[in-house]
């Protein structure tokens, strides 16, 4: 009898996780078909090359940017309209989703260009003082916790990012990023943002 009832009672809590996650899922589907599909695609892989990826992005880099836009710290058409609606657990449950996405690189056809972004992207450059990227972002672009991924993100919005940290209108944390991208020239940045696509 006590083992009918402690099974009944493992089964209980079997049922009621198994539908808290689903209306988890429901939950979080519903949010991304509703407000994030139309510009960065149902998996994060973005529905044209002006909006980023997001796929694959680390879980506390998409909340700390969701934060940002919503406290206004990132200033950024049309975001901070979109994230000021999200509550907190809708914002960890968005990062936890794209996360878990899967992300196909890009396929590069400017093989010599790539070549220069590989050596700044893995040796920086010690004429102009830049540090590597892979020190911080990842020998494979992947990144940590709190440093983007590169790997797969379209070139264009890298390197419209890069030049927003020269310009500082990419407004939240940006002295690191800063320091490092006004010494890029223009090869440089459109070398190491096709590289990084094609991680
Ligand atoms: C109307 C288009 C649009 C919609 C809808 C939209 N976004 Fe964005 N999002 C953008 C644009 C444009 C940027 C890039 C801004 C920039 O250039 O810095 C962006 C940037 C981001 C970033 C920063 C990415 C990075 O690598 O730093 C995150 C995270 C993000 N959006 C999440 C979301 C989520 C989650 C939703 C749904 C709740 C959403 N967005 C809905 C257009 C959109
Ligand atoms: C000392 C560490 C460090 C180095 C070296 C570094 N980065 Fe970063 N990078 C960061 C951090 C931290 C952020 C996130 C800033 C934030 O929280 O908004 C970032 C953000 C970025 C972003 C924005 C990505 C996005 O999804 O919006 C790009 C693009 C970028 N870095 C490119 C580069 C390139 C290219 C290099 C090499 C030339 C480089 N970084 C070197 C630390 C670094």
């Amino acid at each position: 009898m006590k083992f009918l009832a402690s099974s009944f009672l493992l089964y209980c809590i079997f049922i009621t996780s198994v539908y808290s996650e689903d209306s988890g899922q429901t939950l979080v589907l519903k949010l991304v078909t509703e407000n994030c599909q139309i510009c960065h695609g149902l998996h994060g892989e973005a529905s044209s090359m002006i909006y980023p990826r997001l796929a694959g992005q680390n879980k506390l880099y998409l909340e700390k940017q969701l934060n940002d836009f919503k406290s206004g710290k990132r200033k950024v058409d049309p975001m901070n309209d979109i994230a000021a609606t999200l509550t907190t657990t809708e914002i960890t449950a968005l990062a936890e989703y794209f996360k878990e996405q899967p992300l196909k690189s890009h396929r590069v056809r400017d093989k010599e260009l790539a070549a220069v972004g590989k050596y700044i992207f893995n040796k920086g450059n010690k004429f102009s003082g830049i540090a590597a990227c892979a020190s911080c972002h990842g020998e494979n672009g992947k990144g940590t916790d709190l440093r983007p991924r590169l790997a797969g993100q379209h070139k264009r919005y890298i390197s419209e990012q890069l030049n927003g940290f020269t310009e500082r209108t990419r407004s939240n944390d940006n002295a690191v990023m800063y320091s490092i991208a006004q010494k890029l020239t223009e090869l440089e940045i459109e070398a190491v943002a096709l590289y990084v696509s094609g991680l």
